[in-house]
């Protein structure tokens, strides 16, 4: 296993990445509204990450045949858009987007509510964002990568709820997933010691009921085994001497 350690002109580069994909992310989060498809979403997306002259780097990605991840109700992620899939009232739906800026990668990932939704699909949302901000208190050099695994899960599971086990989160830099593997749940190796200069893309995956997924017929879609609504949150996160840096959230906290 190799992670990489950004030099400081890489730095300004994943900064300006994840600078423009939160651009992406906060029009993405304001187009949401009953009634739109969710391959409306995809074509937005692409257009937006195009008109900041960037590549939208999940396009393609092993044959993953769409620029923004739409994932709706009990589908965890990777939800294929669709013409025929139109987002109704009291739907949670995750957006995962990325792109690339002179060939630095980020990757980030809200959950929203379509209109109004339940008391319990606000506090699975509010809870999944919560979770990453847990972790990444422990997102400092000197901590070892476990400590945000483990953080993240005691307090996503202090609900009740399920941690995805079968998807992590990863570094990133040069090439989307890059090492090392980040799960969302407590380990029982110690992981790496975080360095500055490393870049990770942070990503808790949370069912409202048991952490079991599966896979649709179409390879991509993973859903909760037993139909329970699941939220995601991602940021990609630069670890410095000191706080950790979010480099797809800066601006609009
Ligand atoms: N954020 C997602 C991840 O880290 C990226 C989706 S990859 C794609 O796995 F292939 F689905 F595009
Ligand atoms: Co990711």
């Amino acid at each position: 296993m190799s992670v990489s350690i950004k030099s400081a002109k890489e730095i300004d580069l994943m900064r300006e990445a994840g600078r423009r994909l939160e651009i992406v992310h906060t029009k993405l989060g304001e187009f949401i509204k009953p009634g739109i498809s969710t391959k409306d979403i995809d074509r937005y997306g692409e257009e937006l990450i195009r008109g900041l002259g960037c590549i939208p780097n999940f396009l393609n990605y092993n044959g993953y045949p769409a620029s923004i991840c739409v994932s709706v109700n009990d589908e965890v992620v990777h939800g294929i858009p669709r013409t025929d899939h139109i987002l109704q009232e009291g739907d949670i739906v995750s957006l995962d987007a990325g792109l690339i800026y002179k060939g630095f990668h980020s990757d980030a990932a809200r959950t929203y509510g379509v209109g109004e939704i339940s008391k319990e699909a606000q506090q699975l949302i509010d809870v999944t964002r919560e979770s990453f901000f847990k972790g990444i208190e422990f997102a400092r050099a000197g901590y070892h990568l476990h400590e945000i695994s483990a953080a993240i899960g005691a307090y996503a599971e202090s609900f009740g709820y399920g941690v995805v086990r079968d998807l992590v989160g990863h570094g990133i830099g040069t090439s989307l997933h890059e090492d090392p593997q980040i799960p969302n749940f407590a380990q029982k190796r110690r992981g790496i010691k975080l360095v500055p200069g490393m870049t990770l893309a942070i990503e808790p995956m949370i069912n409202a009921g048991r952490y079991d997924v599966c896979w649709l017929d179409d390879d991509w879609t993973v859903v909760t085994e037993d139909g329970s609504l699941s939220a995601h949150y991602e940021n990609t996160v630069l670890i410095t001497d000191g706080e950790p840096e979010i480099l797809t959230l800066n601006t609009m906290r």
